[in-house]
């Protein structure tokens, strides 16, 4: 396609994109009739699909009853419910509303510092993350985030943070086999406490399963509650950056619930606005909150915080997935999904893994099944086979470089929680059609 003249400073400088008109359900219609089925959700971040009358009329009427009020003199009723509302599907009890993902991180881990600040220990103030994690853009949530492609320009603006081994099983940091290992990837969180001194860690941070910056890979058993018992021991906070994972993605309210873990902190993006307006969420206990409590003030001053728009949206994204019983189509359509890409794991040569849960699923692309070795990153096959999606009329969202040296390709998928079975059929038959056209142009 060629380039067409534009002042908006897009993310590729060479490509002409579709220009979008209109949305229905998983389809997207571009300014010559072309469809797309949205595979991705928008940035696997559309809960619902296209084009809702109710979600259109829900922004609308808040926007008309009051679009905004300074929460430092007032609040609003809708702020309220939706806040008694999360309390009911998350079990946290404490909800601040900001626009997005890498706010509500920063937030969150702000409360983890406050928390310690508050309990006369400010040296407790460190942040462990995780090696091939992503929590965000911002300096802050790039230093304790660990995707080395979006870490490298900003080396020397980056905090030293520490980071543990990431739970990637089928490319093993240490070497070991998946369920025959001590969790030796959980307990590195351990030998960094200790190194660092629990003293000086506020919090732990992750994703439960993980996003782009592992392309979906799942813990393995028993992961999660050695994370909790390592938490426990040190007297470290547990953050669990849900931004992707939470409000139904993976076939529950949180994911960590899979797991019967409570973390201390939560936070909330994507799916809980739907897609239908930037809601971020900072959830915690209020065992968490108890020190800053005391102290009398929660000062964050982002203009858009606690916005009633963005709670009347979430309230009303919560209720619909109650009513249309969407949680239970996420399990079904993405087990589903997930069967079926096994299967064509199978009939093709370049499909090394599957990973992911619920409509929360990724394909990792290797040159060599049997060795795992992955593409040259030069030959960029993630984004080729995008781009061949594209071109066929399937929107998947295109990961790279969470296998040794910037390598790795893969590809997720995180469609809307309405997608049917014949949608998902559809979707596949079209992702196989992009596969075999980049393997033949590899002769393989
Ligand atoms: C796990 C995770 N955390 C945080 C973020 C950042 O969220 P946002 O892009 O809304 O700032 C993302 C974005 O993809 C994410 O996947």
């Amino acid at each position: 396609m060629a380039k067409n003249n534009t002042h908006v400073l897009e993310y590729d400088f060479d490509f002409a994109f579709p220009k979008i008109t209109h949305g229905k359900g998983i389809y997207l219609y571009d300014d010559t009739g072309k469809e797309y089925i949205d595979g991705c959700g928008g940035m696997i971040s559309n809960s619902l699909g296209h084009g809702r009358e109710d979600m259109a009329k829900v922004v609308a009427d808040q926007t008309a009853s009051v679009a905004f009020v300074n929460r430092h003199v007032a609040t609003t009723d809708v702020i309220e419910k939706a806040a008694d509302k999360l309390h009911e599907v998350t079990g946290m009890d404490r909800f601040f509303t900001v626009c997005g993902g890498t706010e509500a991180n920063e937030i969150c881990t702000k409360i983890a510092r406050l928390h310690w600040y508050h309990k006369g220990q400010p040296d407790k103030n460190k942040i462990i993350g995780r090696w091939n994690s992503y929590h965000g853009y911002s300096i802050d949530t790039l230093s304790y985030g660990g995707h080395s492609g979006r870490r490298k320009e900003f080396m020397s603006y980056l905090r030293d943070d520490i980071h543990t081994i990431p739970p990637y099983c089928y490319r093993c940091w240490l070497g070991k086999e998946c369920g025959s290992c001590d969790l030796d990837c959980a307990n590195s969180l351990e030998e960094e406490i200790l190194k660092h001194g629990p003293e000086n860690i506020a919090a732990f941070i992750f994703e439960v399963v993980s996003g782009t910056a592992m392309n979906a890979s799942v813990a393995p058993d028993g992961y999660y509650k050695r994370i909790r018992e390592i938490c426990d021991k040190y007297d470290v906070l547990m953050i669990v950056d849900e931004v992707m994972t939470g409000s139904g993605r993976t076939g529950s309210m949180l994911a960590i619930d899979q797991y019967g873990i409570k973390p201390d902190i939560v936070t909330l993006a994507k799916s809980v606005g739907g897609g239908y307006f930037p809601v971020g969420i900072a959830c915690c206990t209020e065992e968490v909150i108890e020190p800053i409590k005391e102290h009398g003030l929660f000062s964050p001053v982002h203009t858009w915080a606690s916005n009633p728009i963005a709670s009347a949206v979430a309230l009303k994204t919560l209720e619909i997935f109650e009513e249309e019983n969407l949680f239970e189509n996420v399990r079904v359509q993405g087990s589903y999904m997930k069967e079926q890409l096994e299967a064509m794991k199978e009939r093709h040569p370049s499909i090394g893994n599957i990973s992911g849960k619920g409509l929360m699923l990724g394909v990792e692309f290797v040159k060599d099944k049997a060795t795992k070795e992955p593409f040259d990153p030069k030959l960029k096959i993630a984004d080729r086979l995008a781009l061949a999606a594209m071109d066929m009329g399937l929107f998947v969202m295109n990961t790279a470089g969470f296998a040794e040296e910037g390598a790795g390709d893969g590809i997720m998928f995180g469609p809307c929680f309405e997608i049917t079975r014949e949608e998902v059929d559809k979707m596949l038959n079209i992702f196989e059609n992009a596969i075999s056209k980049i393997e033949a142009e590899e002769e393989m």
